[in-house]
């Protein structure tokens, strides 16, 4: 059985551990929310370094093999620095505009991410390099990271703040929307229900059971995984109170 340390600057990286445990449900998990300093989407990359490195300590210490950074700003911010640090292996996220280019009827796809992956060379690499002829519009989920961390999922006003964000990526004749931040799956069934209300058949891309599988090959290449058997572990964990986190985590578990 293997430990793997997963981190996001809040609960929004549930919805990329939700599918790691679908994957491997035997392993043993840390989450960390940094829920302290949450939202990382306007912070100074320095900081979300510096973050990721007291986080990733603690996962070593903790006992974890490989950590998952499931956090899109913070990937794009530290997994380099990390990587050159720290002797384990980092999955990281990737907004998912190569399946999203790969996959468009109209020609144009939509990125909703976060101000800091948006500007950051990672993202910005990725995006020149696979969608050549397409039309890419791109947009802040507004508000989104707070809707998720204070649980109102399903609200009216969430309806209007996603709407918000969603509506101008629809306007311009987008048919493929890539989720660019962990917390925006939780919000999937109001935006499918925005999406549906102005434009048929959007399609939502969520990297992550591409990061599961990713998770999966490294577990297999260095021998520690995944297990085939054993009662999984979860080990919350949260800058400040985890109350969120652990409702959240309840209510990926009943699904
Ligand atoms: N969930 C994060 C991401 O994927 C961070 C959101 C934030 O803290 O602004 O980008």
């Amino acid at each position: 059985m293997a430990t793997i340390g997963i981190f996001d600057s809040g609960s929004g990286g549930l919805s990329v551990f939700r599918e790691i445990r679908r994957a491997m449900p035997h392993e043993r998990y840390i989450y960390y929310s940094d829920n302290a300093n949450c939202p990382y989407g306007e912070k100074s990359r320095e900081f979300i370094t510096g973050r990721a490195r007291e986080i990733t300590r603690l996962l070593i210490s903790k006992g974890a093999q490989l950590i998952v950074i499931a956090c899109n700003t913070a990937t794009a911010a530290a997994i380099a620095t990390l990587r050159q640090e720290f002797d384990i292996p980092f999955v990281g996220m990737e907004p998912a505009v190569k399946p999203a280019a790969l996959g468009t009827r109209s020609g144009v796809i939509g990125v909703l991410a976060t101000a800091g992956t948006l500007k950051a060379s990672k993202y910005l690499d990725t995006r020149d390099r696979f969608t050549e002829g397409i039309k890419v519009v791109e947009h802040v989920g507004s508000g989104f990271v707070e809707l998720v961390e204070s649980l109102d999922l399903h609200s009216e006003h969430t309806r209007e703040v996603v709407s918000a964000s969603l509506q101008p990526l629809l306007a311009q004749g987008a048919d493929t929307i890539v989720l660019g931040c962990t917390h925006y799956p939780f919000l999937l069934p109001v935006m499918e229900e925005v999406a549906a209300g102005s434009s048929a058949g959007i399609r939502f891309i969520d990297p992550a059971p591409a990061v599961a599988r990713q998770v999966s090959k490294i577990l297999q290449e260095k021998g520690i995984g995944p297990a085939t058997e054993g009662r999984p572990d979860v080990e919350l964990l949260a800058s400040a109170s985890a109350d969120t986190l652990q409702r959240l985590f309840s209510l990926i578990c009943s699904e």
